[in-house]
């Protein structure tokens, strides 16, 4: 097989028709096989493209999840390919992710109690914080709605005919359609894409109906939780965000 990623806690190798997902050694078992259930449930309860889940298994003692392998091109590299047509595969990702989100699949986490979990669990955060976080959280609506946690271009695979995919469902819960949107927001900045992450934002709530400052609200909480993750060049961006606590 060849590899084609490389990422801290994996390796993705692909040959013609399958993709293996190639742990670490000591990476958090259960966290692969929850990926996999989580993208075994959208195979089997939603109305969208996923990539059958084809075998979780151990190669050398390492965990690997294999699946059908999608021939296409992700939006990221359309984007970059042919970036004078930035606007039509922004227009497609946000339909897309209006898709997933009309979607209800029973079982999966609900995403105020996965993120209440993280918050609490935090150990970088400071409590006042904590507790505001926590308020607000606990003040939003409960929602069921297929939330994929980290819908972002390179995780969306466009086919030759123009079908598409949506892959890497490790993340996924059922909650509010705004508190994906402001981590997809977030997804892109800190990527430093901070006119897309803009442009993405306008599009999502023109489409959704859904009102920007109500997306906005989420991203303090959003990036809260991808603060407890500890990845160090990201703390000091996070932080700011987590702070912006006045969006009303
Ligand atoms: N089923 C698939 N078919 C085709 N390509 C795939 C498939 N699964 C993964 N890939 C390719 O491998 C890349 C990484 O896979 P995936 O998104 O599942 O892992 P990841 O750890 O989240 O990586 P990333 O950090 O890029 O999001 C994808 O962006 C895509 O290019
Ligand atoms: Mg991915």
């Amino acid at each position: 097989m060849e590899l084609i990623a490389k990422r801290k806690n994996k390796e993705i190798f692909a040959d013609k028709n399958t993709i293996v997902k190639l742990y670490n050694e000591g990476h958090s078992q259960s966290d692969i096989l929850n990926e996999a259930l989580n993208q075994s449930r959208v195979e089997e309860y939603s109305n969208l493209n996923v990539p059958k889940l084809i075998e979780v298994g151990k190669i050398e003692n390492r965990w690997a999840i294999i699946s059908e392998k999608i021939e296409g091109k992700t939006i990221s590299e359309l984007m970059k390919e042919d970036s004078e047509n930035i606007d039509k595969y922004l227009n497609l990702f946000v339909d897309v992710q209006l898709a997933i989100l009309e979607n209800e699949v029973p079982l999966l986490n609900r995403i105020k109690e996965k993120f209440t979990r993280k918050l609490e669990n935090a150990t970088n955060i400071d409590e006042n914080t904590k507790y505001e976080l926590l308020q607000r959280l606990q003040g939003m609506k409960n929602h069921q709605k297929l939330c994929h946690g980290d819908y972002h271009p390179s995780n969306v695979i466009v086919k030759e005919d123009g079908a598409v995919y949506v892959i890497d469902w490790a993340h996924v819960t059922q909650g509010n359609a705004s508190a994906d949107a402001a981590r997809t927001y977030l997804l892109f900045s800190i990527d430093k894409q901070e006119e897309l992450a803009e442009k993405y934002l306008n599009l999502f709530a023109e489409k959704s109906g859904i009102e920007k400052s109500h997306i906005q609200r989420w991203i303090p909480i959003v990036a809260a939780t991808q603060m407890t993750k500890n990845i160090p060049e990201e703390q000091e961006f996070l932080s700011k965000w987590i702070n912006v606590m006045d969006f009303e």
